[in-house]
């Protein structure tokens, strides 16, 4: 136990961080490029937020929360998702009294408690943005093509948006009728789940992962929510799908695609990949302001999974894995040398050139391979000749050469170095 993560979780080590910090990377300037402001948000949140907000008879709250007691007996929740924290946010800080819109993007970790499978975690991290204080379908647009165009970025391919309308409180209840007229004669060849939808949420029965729902569905013809929408849901949904076209969004229409959430409105989407589970979703969630008690306020947003988006770039072999290289190693070719080693490297890394040496008595053949595995560009080495000259040995790795610089020139010598060669260290950017 005490030398094993809890399950669904996963250490990320050295090598596959670089790439989580390339997606966040790509993903902050995206959020840039599209004027979204970061936000953060706490982790928990009292458990009646995600109860109201996400749904009572979603599969989230009702099956995957990790939800506590602290020690005041108050009921908090790990975050699931980070949609209703950020609109709660939104609310308890009046964000809705600036005069813009708020557009919000947050990356963080999320918590299900989900049986752990190939891209499914209970510890899962998100990239998300969330747009409050606008029906204009072309935020939708924005939003799907923010989504879009960062899934590209980030090397993606055979990314598709499928978009669907689940309508609103108008036509909803129309739809959910008519669901219920058709299947309730069939009702007892449903499984148990989809019986109790039925009652509880019947457009779920759409997300049954049974075939034998799924061939029920087909055969009583059972109305999907496109068919029932009215007219403003109907000229939304078309002004989207229409202005997506436009700026060159590569989409299909999903007219049974069902969001495992249950504050959507309108617009509802995911990026798909084929072969994999859903990369990113999202939808319009004109109810949610006001049903966790801020003022009516229309919002629409995306979220993606980071494990998700990298497992399949992986896989598709467009997944990149760099180290940026060390600038110097400095090799400690006498005993005498080492607190020489540890003044010069102190004043090389001050001047920003990274800078590393060995600290576990390597003799110097063994430190010039460390060199190697590092792919330093520099070794400096400092032996008793170089002590006694005041100099150091600077050898370039890449071809072999050997010159002497006076030690206290040295730091100039690389800084001058770097910069003709146009190498940027990553700490100074
Ligand atoms: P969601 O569809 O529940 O939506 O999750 C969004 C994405 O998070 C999924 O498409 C998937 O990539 C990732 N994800 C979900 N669960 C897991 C898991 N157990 N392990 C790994 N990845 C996972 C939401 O969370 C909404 N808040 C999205 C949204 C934002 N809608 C409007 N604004």
């Amino acid at each position: 136990m005490l030398t094993q993560r809890p399950r669904g979780t996963a250490d990320l080590l050295p090598g596959e961080v670089e790439q989580w910090k390339r997606l966040e990377d790509i993903f902050r300037a995206v959020s840039r490029t599209y004027h979204y402001q970061e936000i953060r948000t706490p982790v928990f949140e009292h458990t009646e937020l995600f109860a109201r907000g996400v749904g009572e008879t979603t599969d989230i709250v009702e099956k995957e929360m990790y939800t506590f007691e602290d020690r005041g007996n108050r009921s908090l929740t790990l975050r699931p998702e980070g949609t209703a924290g950020v609109v709660r946010a939104y609310v308890e800080n009046k964000l809705y009294g600036l005069p813009d819109l708020a557009k919000l993007y947050y990356v963080g970790p999320m918590f299900r408690y989900e049986k752990p499978q190939k891209g499914r975690w209970r510890q899962f991290h998100q990239y998300g943005v969330e747009v409050l204080g606008s029906e204009a379908p072309e935020v939708d647009v924005e939003v799907i093509a923010f989504g879009a165009e960062f899934l590209t970025k980030l090397g993606l391919k055979d990314v598709q948006a499928e978009v669907n309308s689940v309508g609103c409180s108008e036509c909803r209840p129309r739809h959910r009728e008519a669901m219920v007229e058709k299947l309730r004669p069939v009702a007892d060849r449903l499984c148990k789940d989809c019986q109790s939808r039925l009652d509880r949420n019947p457009l779920r029965i759409f997300d049954c992962k049974n075939e034998s729902c799924q061939a029920i569905l087909r055969e009583v013809e059972a109305p999907t929510v496109l068919q029932c929408l009215c007219d403003a849901c109907q000229s939304h949904f078309s002004a989207v799908t229409e202005l997506l076209q436009e700026v060159g969004v590569r989409f299909v229409i999903n007219d049974r695609l069902v969001r495992g959430l249950d504050y959507y409105t309108r617009t509802a989407w995911e990026f798909t990949v084929p072969g994999y589970s859903t990369v990113a979703g999202g939808g319009r969630y004109n109810g949610l302001v006001a049903q966790i008690g801020g003022p009516e306020t229309p919002g629409v947003g995306f979220a993606g999974g980071i494990e998700r988006a990298l497992l399949v770039l992986q896989e598709q072999g467009a997944a990149v894995t760099e180290r940026s290289p060390l600038t110097a190693y400095v090799a400690v070719a006498d005993a005498q040398a080492s607190q020489t080693a540890t003044k010069l490297l102190q004043e090389l890394r001050c001047a920003g050139i990274s800078a590393d040496r060995d600290y576990q008595g390597k003799g110097l053949k063994a430190q010039l391979k460390a060199a190697d595995r590092v792919q330093a560009k520099y070794v400096l080495i400092l032996g008793e000749e170089e002590l006694k000259s005041g100099t150091v040995s600077v050898k370039d790795l890449a071809t072999g050469e050997q010159v002497t610089v006076a030690r206290n020139e040295i730091v100039s010598y690389l800084s001058d170095l770097q910069n003709s060669s146009g190498v940027v260290e990553h700490d100074q950017m």
